[in-house]
């Protein structure tokens, strides 16, 4: 047997050169976001209270709910909001036109058009909103992705039904999702389901569950299958409408490392990363693993109905799409002391740096991440999120915020997806999050900034709300007008 020597084994290093690939034509470069960050608009044409508008800036922020501090306390809540999105939405896709943007997501409040989740009939203001953006981004040549459920379940669905915890939330979703098909299939090419659908695992609020129960575990296992149902039911719908259009799921991505080789640290790293692969696994494959449904049996849970494994065998995705931020280390050591990044917690790892908010910066996982889910599903992936939140000023004299760190993340980011796609990845677009500074989701900062267009407002919600373009704003017009060829 012929053995490799050092020189060989390198010749499988070789093969992530990307530096020569091209990004496919008609790659969907642009921004991404979501309903409760950017709209604003709280009350307005009939728009019913979401699980956000009581949400206020705080680490703890989710707490301030569950612990029943919205009913009896004020405050300032930014996501009601916003940064005015709703009332400056032409100027704002005007703005990002001129960055020609490909694509651009945004996401639907369930409550603008069903106020309590609950009604028969869609809410007419509420449509007619939603087929404006939409109008003016084809206008302007974008494509809209819409999300349909990215957090803002209505709070009317937590408090009588504790969210996907209930199975009754199923139809009202695909009640609602339909409504969306009626009035925008004709027009939106790409479709996401449920924002970050395994995020629930880490906060169930975001699938509108207050109440975890006697067995948590049980709990979440129930809510994530009715969430799998409503995606899949949805798909039914949108395709038995005959919509030629592409639906994707949406996961919460961090490719998960061992902090060393022991085998206790690998597999450990290996089971966490199927703990978010699970939640893609069911919507891409159409199907769960056995072993995951005889756990289930074996506990007793009462999770899955008769019929539901066929409508999410006929319900699986056409796409699998992620955010990514970063990647995330494990030890099997108990005593290591672990840090929450975006989905998962991670010990330190020496070659990685740390954002602000102690995200850890990875571009390289960025590239193994599209391995690997390309690897395991052989369906196109779309990076519908990905960049670095910063505290930033303008200048004193005027001129726009030089934000060299962003454009230095993006575009080591987007040099590790040229790999991926040099090694074969099938590789739909790349949006960053996000286009416009906006209140962070997870502690409803505005100071934690994401855009190339800075908006003068801080955690307060004082300032005039005007936008500017920072200096990565030129940049990723040229990234977009050379399909990836400058960087
Ligand atoms: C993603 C969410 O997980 O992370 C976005 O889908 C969110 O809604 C983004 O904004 C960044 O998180 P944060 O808390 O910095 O806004």
């Amino acid at each position: 047997m012929a053995v490799m020597d050092n020189a060989d084994t390198q010749a499988g290093l070789s093969m992530r050169d990307g530096s020569a690939a091209e990004f496919p034509q008609g790659f969907l470069w642009g921004g991404a976001t979501s309903s409760c960050q950017i709209e604003g608009g709280y009350g307005l044409d009939g728009r019913g209270d979401t699980l956000y508008d009581y949400l206020p800036v705080s680490k703890n922020r989710y707490a301030w709910y569950t612990e029943g501090n919205h009913l009896t306390q004020d405050a300032y809540y930014p996501c009601r909001k916003g940064i005015d999105f709703y009332h400056t939405y032409r100027e704002d896709i005007a703005l990002l036109a001129q960055m020609g943007i490909k694509a651009f997501r945004l996401s639907v409040a369930w409550s603008r058009i069903f106020p309590t989740g609950e009604e028969k009939q869609p809410c007419e203001e509420g449509l007619a909103f939603y087929e404006s953006v939409v109008d003016e981004l084809l206008a302007h040549g974008i494509q809209p992705v819409v999300t349909i459920l990215h957090y803002d379940i209505p709070l009317a669905l937590i408090e009588r039904y504790n969210g996907f915890a209930s199975r009754q939330v199923v139809d009202l979703y695909v009640r609602y999702a339909t409504a969306l098909f009626d009035r925008l299939g004709s027009k939106v090419p790409y479709w996401l389901t449920f924002n970050e659908i395994n995020i629930m695992e880490h906060c169930p609020l975001d699938a509108g569950v207050r109440d975890l129960g006697d067995d948590p575990r049980e709990t979440i296992a129930r809510t994530a299958h009715h969430q799998f149902l409503a995606s899949a039911r949805a798909i039914n719908e949108y395709r038995r409408r005959g919509y030629t259009g592409k639906v994707g799921c949406m996961l919460g991505y961090e490719p998960v490392y061992p902090q060393t080789c022991n085998p206790e640290d690998v597999l450990m790293a290996w089971n966490s990363e199927r703990q978010q692969l699970q939640y893609s696994d069911v919507q891409a494959f159409g199907r769960y693993d056995q072993a995951v449904l005889d756990g289930y049996d074996a506990n007793g849970w009462d999770v899955v109905h008769e019929g539901d494994l066929k409508e999410i065998a006929t319900g699986s995705v056409d796409f699998v799409s992620f955010s990514y931020y970063s990647s995330a280390t494990v030890s099997a050591d108990p005593n290591a002391a672990m840090e929450r990044g975006n989905i998962t917690y991670s010990v330190e790892n020496p070659y990685l740096q740390r954002t602000q908010w102690g995200w850890l910066i990875d571009p390289l996982g960025l590239e193994l991440a599209l391995l690997k889910l390309y690897d395991r599903y052989r369906l196109p992936l779309f990076i519908v999120e990905c960049g670095l939140g910063v505290r930033e000023c303008p200048p004193a004299d005027g001129g726009p915020i030089q934000d060299d760190y962003r454009i230095d993340y993006l575009r080591r980011h987007i040099e590790a997806a040229r790999c991926a796609v040099a090694a074969g990845v099938d590789l739909m677009g790349f949006l960053t999050w996000s286009p416009l500074d906006m209140p962070s989701a997870a502690t409803g900062e505005q100071e934690k900034r994401y855009g190339f267009v800075y908006v003068d407002a801080d955690n307060q919600g004082c300032g005039t709300y005007e936008r500017s373009k920072k200096a990565s704003f030129d940049w990723y017009a040229k990234v977009i007008a050379t399909n990836g060829a400058e960087v």
